[in-house]
């Protein structure tokens, strides 16, 4: 049910101001909505924005005319990116450094309206290892678990917050917030600690989506299958040999497939708290 009343916390659909700029309504026509937010309009930070998928909407979205702080650890990574493009070394899993990241991007860009929480790491492994020789049994160690959460979730989070504190202490409206799940949110062997992450980020992105309607801001997540990025190139030959051999559609994803999924959740502002699982139908 649509609520008509003020914000009421835990209330999935609140108003959204008819002078708010997101909604062309057609005259006389309540029904014919043009509800799409510019690109152009857009103000946006992208985390792990040197290179893979990150760099990639990155470049998109500049080719749309957005305003684009693409913000990583691998400072020539990001100085591969195309001329206009405001570049800043920062590493998520930094509290400080992702709030004067968010303080930084506001005064370069004139303001901020959007972010997409594209940074992660893998760093897989069984919970148990047996070797084959000897049958010795080993654990997987709690620094390396650590490790994926703390980029994957933890920073995630960090920026989540920064980008929604600057929004509704400045009081801008509306914001969007694409965040990078996976679909190995589903449950994956090897993966306990970015599938903990990724199931994490999915859920949280239905309680920031509520959390934040007040504030006029929007969070989708885009949850991708197996992606042709310098992430998936550094794996096992044979294991993803294997894995793009079980995709439905016969080829591994591409940046632009993806980019297609974060177009729609930019601009689509009656998408709000869901994850789009993009895999080719690789998870059915
Ligand atoms: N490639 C895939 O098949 C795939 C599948 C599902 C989900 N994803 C997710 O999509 C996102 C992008 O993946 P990708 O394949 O482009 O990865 P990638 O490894 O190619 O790029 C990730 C970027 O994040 C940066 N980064 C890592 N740790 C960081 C930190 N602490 N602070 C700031 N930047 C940091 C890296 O330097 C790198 O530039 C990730 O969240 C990943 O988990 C990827």
């Amino acid at each position: 049910m649509l609520t008509g009343g003020g914000a009421t916390p835990g209330r999935f659909f609140q108003p959204v101001p008819p002078d708010a700029g997101i909604i062309r309504r057609h005259a006389g026509s309540a029904a014919a909505v043009d509800s799409t937010m510019q690109l152009s309009e857009l103000k946006i930070i992208i985390t792990g924005g040197a290179r893979g998928m990150g760099a990639h909407f990155a470049t998109r979205l500049a080719e749309a005319g957005a305003q684009v702080v693409a913000a990583d650890l691998d400072e020539a990574g990001l100085a591969t990116l195309p001329a206009g493009i405001h570049r800043r070394v920062c590493n998520v899993a930094v509290e400080a450094e992702c709030e004067s990241l968010v303080r930084w991007a506001r005064e370069q860009m004139g303001g901020l309206n959007g972010l997409i929480n594209n940074a992660g790491i893998i760093r897989d492994g069984l919970v148990l290892k047996e070797n084959r020789e000897t049958g010795e049994i080993t654990k997987f160690d709690a620094a390396t678990w650590n490790s994926v959460l703390d980029v994957n979730l933890t920073g995630a989070f960090f920026m989540v917050r920064e980008f929604a504190y600057d929004l509704a202490t400045h009081k801008v409206r509306p914001g969007v917030i694409v965040n990078m799940s996976s679909v190995a949110r589903h449950g994956n062997r090897g993966q306990s600690n970015y599938v903990a992450t990724k199931a994490a980020i999915a859920a949280n992105t239905v309680t920031w989506a509520r959390e934040f309607a007040r504030y006029g801001i929007r969070v989708g997540a885009i949850a991708p299958g197996m992606v042709e990025t310098p992430m998936t190139q550094g794996m096992n030959q044979k294991a993803r040999d294997a894995l793009v051999a079980a995709i439905p559609v016969g080829r591994i994803g591409l940046p632009e497939d993806l980019w297609l999924a974060a177009k729609f959740v930019l601009e689509c502002d009656y998408f709000n708290g869901r994850t789009v699982d993009v895999d080719g139908g690789l998870v059915m």
